[in-house]
């Protein structure tokens, strides 16, 4: 198991939802049905606003035969997709999350999703989809894999399928004491287990985060046949971006 992979199984196992939002109301301790229904709330108007954009920009009355939701944690967007799709598939790398996720489309309804575990080359995906997508994942995980996980991903789109991809590229909040902070605790394993200890959380692993180089990313739609993207920027304390785009020719400027 590397270390990404234990951070998560950690978080799918203890406290599933607060590996997806980080907030007090997450916690497994805290977790009432409001705070449930406040959450799967969000992916459903998440998923509503992407789908304005996906019909309102590229394909009107999109309805997907297959979709990708890579990173899906416990489901809160795929379910949402799902209901839009003929067919959709979450791939998670913590076991726990992948058992939740199962057991959230059960309670809801939801039948035509499946769960599978990922691995760096998507190994277990098979065939083409005509929706990729994938939030607040990205940040996650190191650029050395992930760029090449982003490629795999946009590789697995079928023509005239879409895309929808986020990432974070810069941070203008943090100052410099904190990113050294923050540094020494995702470098430094035994600097955050102090401070875990310290804060009675002890074997909580740091939540790593990264940013992402966008030309590097582009150069890998453009190399695809991605050849229209829109950009809508995020900000969960950091600067990111959702990356929507459509597989298909277009003419060069
Ligand atoms: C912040 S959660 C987001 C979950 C979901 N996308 C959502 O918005 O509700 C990040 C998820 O990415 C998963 N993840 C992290 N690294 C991954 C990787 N290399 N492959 C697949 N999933 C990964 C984690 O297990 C976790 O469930």
């Amino acid at each position: 198991m590397n270390d990404n992979e234990s951070v998560w199984e950690y978080f799918g196992e203890n406290d599933p939802y607060f590996g997806v939002n980080t907030i007090a109301e997450m916690r497994s301790d805290n977790l009432d049905e409001n705070a449930l229904g406040v959450f799967f709330k969000s992916g459903e108007d998440y998923v509503a606003r992407i789908w304005g954009e996906i019909e309102g920009n590229f394909s009107p009355d999109f309805r997907p035969k297959r979709s990708l939701d890579f990173g899906c944690g416990v489901a809160r967007i795929t379910l949402p997709i799902a209901k839009r799709s003929g067919e959709a598939i979450g791939v998670d790398i913590s076991n726990g999350m992948l058992e939740l996720a199962r057991k959230n489309a059960a309670e809801f309804g939801i039948g035509n999703a499946t769960f599978i575990k990922g691995d760096d080359d998507l190994s277990r995906v098979t065939g083409k989809f005509d929706l990729v997508h994938s939030f607040v994942v990205f940040q996650h995980i190191d650029p050395k894999k992930g760029e090449h996980i982003f490629k795999r991903i946009v590789e697995m789109l079928d023509e005239g399928g879409i895309g929808v991809l986020h990432v974070e590229y810069a941070n203008t909040v943090s100052t410099t004491a904190q990113k050294l902070r923050f540094w020494a605790y995702r470098d430094l394993p035994l600097v955050y287990k102090v401070r875990s200890l310290i804060l009675g959380k002890r074997n909580e692993p740091l939540i790593p985060m990264y940013l992402y180089d966008l030309n590097r990313l582009m150069l890998i739609l453009q190399t695809h046949g991605c050849h229209k993207v829109q950009v809508r920027f995020s900000k969960h304390g950091v600067e990111g971006v959702v990356l929507i785009f459509k597989k298909e020719r277009a003419e060069l400027y």
